[in-house]
């Protein structure tokens, strides 16, 4: 899938009320921002915002954050936000910074069809490389809890092993998502839209550490 570039992604950036400009001042103060105690769940690298978008409109009593390096995605992201969501914010910046933006604050990280990085020495730069489970560790409240989708079975493997390394223990699991019988939750994203058209296999887990 291409990625859009936006001419006026900044104007749209500047004027938005969805994302927040500095997320590093609210580090420890999100409740703050939401105006509720309600759990905080974050998606990495959002794209378009419309699995985000789908899920903070199902559970009101939820609060979401959207993060996303790219500035035409996010613009993108905050254009297709239709009315007011009072339980969704954006934020534009690096995944590998969030330490900066939370403390302790997180419920769940959403990591939904993130760049494979498949090239060898690539491996540091994938979501559930041991280096950003250590930073997830940083933002999690007591419990981790990770869910992540994707349609590459390379990436899947190696978040497997890597999870699982780092102590997590796998609630649920799907060799092919669209197709499984149980129940599992699912808005899809922008790139799992045009995968399911193409009856691509989706992987799915969901992780879990307890202290
Ligand atoms: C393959 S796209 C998937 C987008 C969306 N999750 C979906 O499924 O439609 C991966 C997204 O992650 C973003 N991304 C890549 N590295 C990132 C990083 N370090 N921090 C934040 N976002 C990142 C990219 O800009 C891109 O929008």
């Amino acid at each position: 899938m291409r990625y859009n570039v936006v001419k006026n992604a900044s104007s749209i950036l500047d004027t938005s009320d969805i994302l927040i400009k500095n997320p590093e001042n609210y580090k420890g103060k999100w409740k703050e921002v939401f105006k509720n105690n309600n759990p905080i769940c974050l998606e990495l690298g959002m794209g378009r915002g419309a699995f985000i978008v789908q899920m903070a409109k199902a559970h009101p009593n939820i609060n979401y954050i959207g993060l996303e390096l790219d500035r035409s995605q996010t613009a993108t992201a905050i254009s297709n936000v239709k009315g007011k969501i009072d339980n969704l914010k954006f934020i534009c910046a690096d995944a590998k910074d969030i330490v900066n933006y939370f403390n302790k604050e997180i419920k769940t990280i959403y990591l939904t069809f993130s760049e494979p990085w498949p090239k060898k020495g690539d491996e540091k730069k994938r979501f559930t490389h041991e280096n950003y489970l250590r930073v997830y560790d940083r933002v999690f409240r007591k419990q981790k809890h990770i869910i992540l989708k994707t349609d590459n079975k390379i990436l899947f493997q190696s978040a497997l092993e890597s999870m699982s390394n780092y102590w997590y223990v796998f609630k649920k699991v799907s060799l092919d998502l669209h197709n499984d019988e149980r129940n599992i939750e699912n808005y899809m994203t922008d790139f799992e839209k045009q995968y399911y058209k193409e009856h691509r296999q989706i992987y799915y887990v969901e992780a879990v550490f307890d202290e």
